[in-house]
């Protein structure tokens, strides 16, 4: 069966890391059909949408997603929208899997992807001295994403981390880890131990061959990601798998558009061509996948993106 993924380079090194991961992709000689689509703050400027209507009817038809990365302004542009919150929230994208791995690091981060302080809920008031955020947390997505994390520990080495800040935000957190905890209950198999988020920061930082799987909430998730990224080879390497009940899912690495680096053939691809591999494990080609992470964790950045994908092509090519 031929599987179609929508490619989405986006903005800045999205644009040089995305052909890699579809040049290694091509070498493996699967039944892969590519449709190409825009969507960035690039496609913002040209067509006043950052996310066109038929980037979404290309995914929609698709199986998969292999997004690039996008330039988001600091500030409010009126009319701009994140298209990878968007795309997140339109498929219902809930689990956020992003793997860490480096010598005696083996982790992995499950983030919910829908809620939180994502929400998109910021307003100001008292004349622009005051702005609010409100934090969503609901029982549904709490009880999904943690069950999604209990099923990937099973998978692992069956330990997990419950994350949250419930000491302080009683309700919201509280929320998270209670019904967190009912889940948890279900699988007794497992070897369980709960955190709070600025504990998890710093037993990461100690020690971070202690995790498995960590499963949190939208924001913590964010930034333990980023954190788990930064001890294991750094963004460069960091994949990531944006998962829903159905299709399409969508794949892209953790890093951002770099736009200091951009046009220069000097990125890294290896997070980009990592993340495709964990678009063929979703796709049902396990082998291929491994294939190409071993061939990835073993090749090192020459500095140059094509004669790091060359590398990398050759080791994986039948
Ligand atoms: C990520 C990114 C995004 C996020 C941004 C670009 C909206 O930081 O995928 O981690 O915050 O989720
Ligand atoms: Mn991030």
């Amino acid at each position: 069966m031929t599987h179609t993924i929508t490619v989405i380079p986006g903005d800045g090194i999205g644009q040089e890391v995305i052909p890699a991961a579809v040049e290694v992709l091509h070498a493996l000689d699967l039944p892969l059909r590519f449709q190409q689509a825009e969507a960035g703050f690039g496609t913002f400027e040209r067509v006043g949408t950052a996310l066109p209507p038929e980037t979404l009817a290309c995914c929609a038809e698709s199986d998969a997603i292999l997004f690039g990365a996008t330039s988001s302004p600091m500030t409010k542009v009126a009319g701009y929208h994140s298209p990878v919150l968007a795309l997140r929230r339109h498929f219902d994208l809930f689990a956020n899997l992003r793997p860490a791995r480096e010598g005696a690091i083996d982790l992995l981060v499950v983030r919910e992807n829908t809620e939180g302080l994502y929400s998109g809920r910021e307003r100001v008031t008292d004349g622009g001295t005051t702005a609010i955020a409100e934090r969503v947390i609901t029982a549904g997505a709490s009880e999904r994403i943690v069950r999604a994390a209990c099923e990937q520990a099973r998978q692992r080495r069956g330990k997990l981390a419950l994350v949250h800040k419930a000491n302080v935000l009683k309700e919201t957190c509280g929320l998270f880890r209670q019904v967190g905890l009912a889940v948890i209950g279900e699988y007794p198999d497992l070897e369980v131990e709960e955190l709070l988020v600025d504990t998890a920061a710093l037993k990461l930082a100690q020690d971070p061959g202690r995790f498995d799987v960590i499963v949190t909430t939208n924001l913590f998730g964010d930034i333990l990601s980023d954190l788990a990224a930064g001890l294991t080879g750094g963004l460069g390497m960091a994949p990531s798998a944006n998962i829903g009940a159905g299709h399409p899912a969508l794949f892209e690495p953790v890093h951002g558009s770099a736009p200091d680096i951009a046009g220069q053939g000097v990125a890294d691809p290896r997070a980009a061509i990592l993340s495709a591999a964990l678009l063929l494990d979703f796709l049902g080609c396990s082998a291929e996948a491994e294939r190409v992470r071993q061939a990835t964790y073993a090749t090192p950045h020459t500095g140059r993106t094509a004669a790091t994908t060359r590398a990398i092509v050759q080791e994986v090519a039948p």
